[in-house]
This record gives C-alpha cells, sequence and structure tokens, in this order.
C-alpha cells in the first residue's frame, strides 16, 4: 500500500522555493546524521565487528520494524564513532549537507550519555569547537550543540550534565536535551538534573510525546520544565494539551518522516501536524535523523506541501524555527532580515 503522504503532487514553483529557501534547524541528531555507509566505514576503521557481514546487509537494517529496533542500529551507529578524527569527519559531511539545502543555522543534539565512556570530554569540546569554527568559515553556518541524555541510561544524567556545564562555559553547548527509549522511562526520572540545569542557566528540551503519549509531554512540561519539546505530535490526542501548548506557544520540533517510519504515525494518515497547527500550536519542521529515514530538511517541508500545506503555511513554519531558536535577539533579526530578502524575491 502507498502511503498518504506520498500520493499528491505540487508545483515545481513550490519544491523550488522549498528548495532554495534559507532554513534554520533546530531537531537533528549528530550521530542519526551519519549514513549507513559512513558508519560502515567507521566500523572498518575502529575495528568494531558490525552485526552483518556486508553493507547491503548493514543498509537493509535501515528498514526500521519499530522504534526499539531503531535504537538498535543508532546503538551499533554510535559504538563505532570512536576518536576525535571521527566526529571532524562526521561534522564535515553534515556541514556540506546541510549547506547544500541551505540550511543556515542548526541546534544539533549530541547522543551524550553513550559518548562518553569512548572519549575524554576535552577532546569532545576541542573537536565540536573546531567543527563550530569550520562551519562558519567554510560554508558560513552556525552550529550549536545541545547533548542529551539517553533515557533507558538514567544513571548516566549526572555525568552528562556536567559534561554540557563544561561546553556552556566554553559557549558551544547551550542546552540539555532528553532522547532515547520514552517507554518506561517518564521524565520524572530526570527532574534533578533539569533543575541544576536551569539554576546554571541552560535551555531545556526534551522528546516527548512520540512514543509515548500526551502524559509524556505533560511530564516534560510539569517535571522537567522545557523550553522546547522534541516531536510532541502525540499532543494531538489529548484536547486539554493541545489548548495548553497552543496557549503557552511551547515550539514543538515535528519530524514527520522520522514519524513515519518509526510507525509514530500511521503511512496511511495524514501526519499530525495538521491537527497541531489548526489548533493554533507553534510548530517547526526538522529530519531528526536525516539518512536514517532518507530524508533531508528540505524533504520534510516538501511532505507537508504533499498534504495540502500551502506556501504561506510552510513559509510561517520557517519563519517559526528563528523564533523557538535559542538565538539572541539580534541574531534572530539578522535571520529575518535574510529571510525577508529571499520572501521579497520569490513572492512578488
Ligand atoms: N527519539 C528519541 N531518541 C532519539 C531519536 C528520536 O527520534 N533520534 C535519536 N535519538
Ligand atoms: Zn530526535
Amino acid at each position: 500500500m502507498s502511503a498518504i503522504y506520498e500520493n499528491t503532487t505540487i508545483s515545481i514553483e513550490l519544491a523550488d522555493r522549498l528548495r532554495a529557501m534559507p532554513k534554520i534547524e533546530l531537531h537533528v541528531h549528530l550521530e542519526g546524521a551519519t549514513d549507513a555507509a559512513t558508519v560502515w566505514e567507521l566500523a572498518q576503521r575502529n575495528k568494531v565487528t558490525p552485526p552483518v557481514a556486508r553493507l547491503e546487509e548493514w543498509q537493509a537494517m535501515y528498514a526500521f520494524r519499530d522504534f526499539n529496533h531503531f535504537l538498535d542500529v543508532y546503538g551499533f551507529a554510535m559504538q563505532c564513532m570512536q576518536t576525535a578524527d571521527d566526529f571532524t569527519f562526521m561534522v564535515e559531511r553534515f556541514l556540506a549537507e546541510q549547506a547544500r539545502q541551505n540550511v543556515r543555522y542548526c541546534e544539533v543534539f549530541l547522543s551524550a550519555s553513550f559518548m562518553l565512556d569512548n572519549f575524554p570530554q576535552d577532546e569532545v569540546i576541542a573537536v565540536l569547537t573546531e567543527g563550530i569554527k569550520h562551519g562558519k568559515e567554510k560554508y558560513d553556518i552556525e552550529l550549536r550543540f545541545i547533548p542529551d541524555i539517553g533515557r533507558q541510561v538514567p544513571e548516566t544524567r549526572h555525568k552528562v550534565l556536567d559534561f554540557v556545564l563544561k561546553g556552556f562555559e566554553k559557549g558551544i553547548f547551550i542546552g540539555l536535551g532528553l532522547g532515547g527509549m520514552e517507554v518506561g522511562f517518564p521524565p520524572k526520572l530526570f527532574t534533578d538534573v533539569y533543575d541544576e540545569a536551569r539554576r546554571q542557566g541552560l535551555h531545556l528540551l526534551a522528546h516527548a510525546g512520540e512514543t509515548v503519549g500526551p502524559e509524556s509531554v505533560w511530564g516534560a512540561i510539569n517535571d522537567l520544565k522545557v523550553e522546547r519539546i522534541g516531536h510532541g505530535v502525540r499532543s494531538a490526542e489529548d484536547p486539554k494539551l493541545l489548548e495548553y501548548l497552543a496557549e503557552t506557544q511551547t515550539p514543538l520540533e515535528v519530524c514527520p518522516h522520522s514519524n513515519y517510519r518509526l510507525g509514530v504515525t500511521p503511512l496511511d494518515e495524514p501526519h499530525q501536524m495538521r491537527a497541531l497547527v489548526d489548533a493554533g500550536v507553534f510548530c517547526t519542521v526538522n529530519s531528526d535523523d536525516p539518512p536514517m529515514f532518507s530524508t533531508d530538511l528540505t524533504s520534510e517541508y516538501l511532505l507537508f506541501a504533499k498534504q495540502g500545506f500551502s506556501w504561506d503555511e510552510l513559509w510561517q513554519l520557517n519563519l517559526n524555527a528563528i523564533k523557538a531558536s535559542f538565538l539572541t535577539d539580534e541574531e534572530k533579526e539578522a535571520y529575518r532580515a535574510e529571510w525577508k530578502e529571499f520572501y521579497a524575491k520569490v513572492d512578488k
């Protein structure tokens, strides 16, 4: 059965605009932005034994059966990323890909709970600092990183917070995130480190409302007091939550291909984005783990266009990313000016 979201066609003009427009991405994981062939290359280089014998079989594993299968593949990919050189290489590939799509600024998650056993922290911070500099010089792209705690390993939370604070002092980390297995690991397990992170001035985020329903989003709001929600699409199941999100204009980082590929949104249904936007919820468009879900940021906008979102609505979602970012007001104004210039050129 073909998916409903692939059934409609859109004008070439709209597709071209979505490709060309300057963009901001607020929800993308560095490890998950590394494609299967690169992970394979890293496995050989670092002498990690893959779970299968050939690259083609490894690539075939990216057809995820469910969220847990995805986490297994993601977990193996992370084991292959072991040296500073690996991260330099991954950041360079990431930047080249974002530049190709006219992405101008990104807030990038790092799966810190798993990385910290492989690496001296200062070395990671040095490599990422260099990556930010390189992004600016070679691609004119700004990057900031947000290390996250893996929910399934709550015992790593203090170590991750220490790491985040180190990079925060140096201006390369801007916040604390929470990812991984939502089922069985509710937000309240992490209240202590979120309280401390807030005291220290970090921005606070969490994945929620992806594989668990509205109660997980309520938990992220009430127990962790997050500023943005990763995914949050299952908020559409709770009218009171929709009302709350619309009233507070709490941003959601929506990643539609990820939702379809992991079964969060049924393939034969339109994405929850329509219900969220129509309820007045403040949404942004993001790609999550792009090569793992055969997508990129442009394709996420194209998906919504194919589901009937107009140019004006898509442009508004693109503007929303500036507002929901953790940039300073002055930096946001500079991006707004750039967006305005593009809009004036195409929307005559
Ligand atoms: N959800 C939770 N954890 C993750 C994801 C996701 O979509 N991507 C990478 N880590
Ligand atoms: Zn994510």
